[in-house]
């Protein structure tokens, strides 16, 4: 990049997973225990603004949520670039606040792109995943368009846990429907919630192995373009992370009695020949892919539902971007 920009915008979107990531192999490092696969989205994004305001100064965070991720990125960016000046590191969503979307991974994906804006040379694409990763390890397919797969690799260090896009955006014709049902914050982070599920569930080595074996259909449904294999696929991965989050001890129940309407009703509308499947992340919030067709049939059904706050509708999309730089 430049050497003069002292103050960088960037902006990433959100990233739903298909197949989740859930269990870490080192959490110093947060390398991930399993192979994930993901799409990127369009319009719900994070803009993460980073600028330099004097030598030595303290930094300072006025982010969206808790700063401690941002913090650990920042920190290895320094490691990296040897840059001392204090920094001024701001973060907003263009979705509703309280909304109950994991903002994580789209808002550390728009920070290390950022921060590559003010580096004097330009980090690799490899150097900026490992940054993100630090901060939230599913932001590493935020930094990529489409379908992304994003491999746990076998390397202590990380060498060769890499993500990658395999499809395009526009690979299946389809939209994604973020159904909020409650809007607080979670019982428990999914850094912690991995921790425990891996260290308390009878049945973590399970879920690891049925996810490997989920992935590699899921990817043959998705390279055959083959709807219904994916909606039961996909939804039977991301039930699995909610059993073992189920059956740690103590405890993490995410699903609310409205998520459990969404989810009846997706699947009745599955039943009625209509395109749609739903996938959970570590919260009450429903996710639903349709085909394009059906948008406004799945949108109708699901925003009458008790207890259905809010539904969002965002498309597949592209991958983090530098929005805006300041020169001096
Ligand atoms: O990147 P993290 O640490 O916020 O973990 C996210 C994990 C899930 O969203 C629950 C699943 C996934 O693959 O995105």
């Amino acid at each position: 990049m430049t050497d003069n920009c002292n103050k960088c915008s960037a902006t990433a979107p959100i990233n739903v997973a298909l197949i989740k990531y859930w269990g870490k192999r080192s959490d110093e490092l947060n390398l991930p225990a399993g192979d994930s696969l993901s799409l990127t989205l369009s319009s719900l994004r994070s803009t993460v603004t980073v600028a330099f305001h004097g030598d030595g100064a303290d930094d300072l965070y006025d982010v969206v949520g808790d700063p401690a991720k941002a913090r650990r990125v920042v920190s290895r960016f320094r490691e990296l670039t040897g840059i001392r000046q204090g920094l001024r590191v701001k973060s907003e969503n263009n979705f509703p606040g309280g909304a109950g979307l994991a903002s994580s991974a789209s808002s550390m994906a728009a920070l290390v792109t950022a921060l590559a804006g003010l580096a004097e040379s330009m980090p690799s694409e490899q150097q900026l995943a490992q940054l993100a990763r630090l901060g939230s390890g599913s932001a590493v397919r935020s930094l990529l368009p489409g379908y992304v797969l994003w491999q746990a690799g076998q390397d202590l260090q990380g060498a060769d846990c890499r993500a990658r896009t395999l499809y395009p955006p526009d690979h299946l014709s389809l939209k994604v429907i973020a159904a909020i049902v409650d809007e607080g914050p979670k019982p428990l982070g999914s850094t912690a919630a991995m921790t425990l599920c891996r260290d308390t569930s009878p049945f973590y080595d399970a879920y690891l192995e049925s996810s490997k074996r989920d992935l590699r259909l899921l990817r043959q449904a998705l390279e055959a373009k083959e709807f219904a294999a994916l909606a039961e696929i996909a939804e039977a991965n991301a039930l699995a992370l909610h059993a073992v989050s189920i059956t740690a001890r103590p405890p993490v129940i995410y699903l609310k009695p409205s998520t459990l309407r969404v989810i009846e009703t997706v699947r009745q509308l599955r039943a009625d020949a209509i395109g749609c499947f739903f996938t959970i992340d570590a919260g009450p919030n429903v996710f639903i892919f349709c085909l394009d067709r059906d948008l406004e049939r799945v949108k109708g059904r699901i925003a009458g539902l008790a207890g259905v706050r809010d539904v969002l509708v965002d498309g597949p999309g592209g991958e983090a971007a530098i929005t805006q730089e300041h020169l001096f």
